[in-house]
């Protein structure tokens, strides 16, 4: 990992913004204060570069005597590799590629959901984003399954792993944990949760949508059996990636029309594929590898220290969440006196995008009790930030609250 200063050896964030056209003169976004990234970023050039071309040169069903289909069918297969590579991935067929993580998770939850039976479990976590609660929570009740709660420290912002043996019993079939959260942005330790399901022989299934635009994802090193992210959250499309164990994947039976292959990963892709998604992944992982991760959260960090530090300057202002360590650069913030609604639209003025409000984390902040007064201001910063734009932040955040 690079230190606090070696980045900038490696990343000129002048020429790093230029990546992204919608941050160009004469565009909107050129004065606006994106740090509303984890809701979604903007775009990079290679992706957008990619999709242009998808939809000029590649666009032809798969399989076709002709060469505008084989070109169709190379990018699908270039960009399962990529991918394979960006997770550590041992196969290419392992990556399933679906409309986003909510509508794979719903479709992975359904599939799953025919070898239970009532009576079994599965664990889910009050940190979770919805889409990683709602489509267990539908297939337990389908199927009569117990669903038990994995609970997070409101003083360490970290799961209570102390409780997670006492939820894992051998009927528990599923864990389903999040990387990153979407809210308290909490890195969290998905290898050892892993490790402790699989003492069970559970599955378990990581929601790394928060994680994959600040960090390297290593499936191997997890253990994990399947793993989820959207492209829109690293500078692609919206598009939405499954990793899945080979033999998991081939062992399960998605609903398909019959005409559709019976082997993964094609099985679990119903209808016709969106190359020109396909191909705005491929440009995003190689736009992420082009930069290169470790400089990238490395700057990120930095940012973060900067931001912490000036929001603990404001005394109207509480962060939720960890402090500079163990974190992504997504911060929950409430400020005295006003609701999250109006910070948001008084930053909005100021052409500061922040969110506001449960961010579809519903189980998180319910669990901090700010579910009835509005939620939080959700502040999350992305690699095209700067230094000034923090700094601009802080001085208008301050301004408003005083
Ligand atoms: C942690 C997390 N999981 C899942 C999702 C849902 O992703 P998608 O929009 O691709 O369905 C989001 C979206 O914000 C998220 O932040």
């Amino acid at each position: 990992m690079l230190g606090a200063e070696e980045w900038k050896l490696v990343i000129n964030i002048g020429d790093l913004r230029k990546s992204f056209p919608s941050l160009a003169e004469g565009r909107p976004g050129a004065n606006t204060v994106f740090f509303d990234g984890a809701a979604g970023t903007q775009i990079c050039a290679r992706s957008l570069d990619r999709m242009n071309k998808a939809m000029l040169d590649e666009n032809a069903n798969f399989g076709g005597m002709f060469e505008t289909s084989a070109r169709a069918g190379e990018l699908v297969a270039k960009t399962r590799a990529a991918i394979a590579d960006f997770f550590h991935a041992r196969d290419a067929r392992e990556i399933v590629f679906g409309q986003n993580m909510t509508t794979l998770t719903l479709a992975l939850a359904r599939t799953f959901g025919r070898r239970l039976s009532a009576g079994d479990e599965i664990i889910l976590t009050r940190m979770d984003h919805d889409a990683n609660v709602a489509p267990w929570l539908s297939l337990a009740e389908d199927r009569g399954l117990t669903v038990k709660w994995l609970d997070f420290s409101t003083e360490t912002f970290d799961y209570e792993l102390g409780e997670l043996d006492e939820l894992l019993t051998p009927r528990t079939k599923l864990v389903a944990v999040n990387y990153a959260s979407n809210v308290i942005g909490t890195i969290n330790d998905v290898r050892t949760i892993t490790a402790r399901a699989k003492a069970v022989g559970a599955l378990v299934f990581v929601d790394a949508v928060q994680y994959a635009p600040h960090g390297v994802i290593d499936v191997q090193n997890i253990g994990c059996d399947f793993l989820v992210c959207s492209a829109y959250k690293f500078y692609g499309p919206h598009y939405g990636i499954l990793w899945g164990k080979l033999d998991v994947l081939e062992a399960l039976e998605p609903y398909k029309v019959r005409t559709a292959p019976l082997h993964a990963p094609d099985k679990f892709e119903t209808g016709t594929k969106s190359r020109e998604g396909i191909a705005g992944v491929l440009g995003a992982v190689e736009h992420l590898q082009a930069v290169g991760m470790a400089p990238i959260v490395a700057y990120e960090e930095e940012l973060t220290r900067q931001l912490i530090a000036g929001l603990h300057a404001i005394k109207a202002v509480t962060i939720h969440g960890k402090g500079n360590e163990g974190r992504v650069p997504t911060l929950a913030l409430t400020v005295q006196g006003k609701s999250p609604a109006d910070v948001a639209k008084a930053m909005g003025r100021q052409r500061i995008n922040v969110w506001h409000g449960h961010n579809y984390g519903w189980e998180p902040v319910k669990r901090l009790g700010l579910l009835e007064t509005g939620g939080v201001v959700r502040v999350s910063l992305a690699q095209y930030n700067t230094r000034e734009e923090v700094d601009y932040f802080l001085g208008k955040l301050d301004e408003f609250v005083s």
